[in-house]
């Protein structure tokens, strides 16, 4: 994959004016766009259609995570929109994940449209293991065995790939094999401030951890010159081992 198409950059904006001059800028220079529920509830659907006709293709990132039939129609709609990616928890279960992933085949196959990619998200990072001892009542397991498990069931059902912490990315890609997709936030370049995130990663360790696709954000979006900082950011994808 060319570096460039490993980029995702999060539309972090909620009005359509700044989400649509951000993609006019980036779309040379990145290979998605993440629409958040910020953005896709101030501006609706119309905006991934948006997004498309300026030349950019779109993750929606709005984690479903419902019963399988409303799942499963949600996922038919987003395929029919032209979304390239989009996501749901794994903790919906494998009934859910499996009817979405049969019907946005079927859905694909009918209009005669790539498949988008379906996405599981595990466990949030910002779930911390006595949370998931307290709250959630999963106990036992470490934050990473419970999502690598996820990440299994998903792939079993035939979601494609996963959204994880780069923490996660080389047990997820040693558990789940080579095809299976990993997109990892929680990104920043050497140069680039952490703003508030936490537990970061470079974009080049990112891609030799096992990444398929990176999503930034502020280091690109609120840099002075935005076009230099993913030129940047391409150059140091360019030059990892991967
Ligand atoms: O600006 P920044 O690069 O921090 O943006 C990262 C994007 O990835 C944001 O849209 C954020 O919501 C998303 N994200 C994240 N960490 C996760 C999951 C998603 O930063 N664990």
């Amino acid at each position: 994959m060319q570096a460039k198409e490993r980029i995702i950059l999060a539309l972090d904006v909620d009005s359509r004016q700044q989400a649509l001059s951000l993609v006019k800028e980036l779309a040379p220079y990145v290979g998605m766009f993440k629409v958040g529920m910020e953005l896709f509830n101030s501006t609706g659907p119309a905006i991934v259609s948006a997004i498309n006709d300026c030349g950019g293709r779109v993750f929606v990132d709005l984690k479903f995570h419902d019963i399988p039939n409303t799942v499963a129609s949600a996922g038919r709609v987003l395929t029919r929109l032209n979304c390239a990616m989009f996501n749901v928890h794994a903790a919906g279960g494998r009934a859910m994940m499996t009817a979405l992933s049969r019907e946005v085949r079927l859905e694909a196959e009918r209009l005669g449209v790539a498949v988008p990619i379906t996405l599981a998200v595990t466990v949030l990072t910002s779930i911390s293991q006595p949370e998931l001892e307290k709250d959630m009542l999963i106990s036992g397991l470490s934050v990473e065995e419970v999502v690598v498990n996820w990440a299994l069931a998903a792939k079993e059902c035939g979601i494609a790939g996963v959204v994880c912490s780069p923490h996660e990315i080389a047990a997820i890609r040693r558990a789940c094999g080579a095809d299976f997709k990993i997109v990892s936030p929680g990104i920043r370049p050497a140069w680039s401030e952490a703003h508030d995130q936490k537990r970061i990663t470079t974009p080049a360790q990112a891609v030799e951890l096992g990444a398929d696709y990176i999503v930034i954000g502020r280091p690109i979006t609120a840099a002075s010159d935005r076009v230099a900082a993913a030129q940047k950011i391409i150059e140091e994808l360019e030059a990892a081992k991967c």
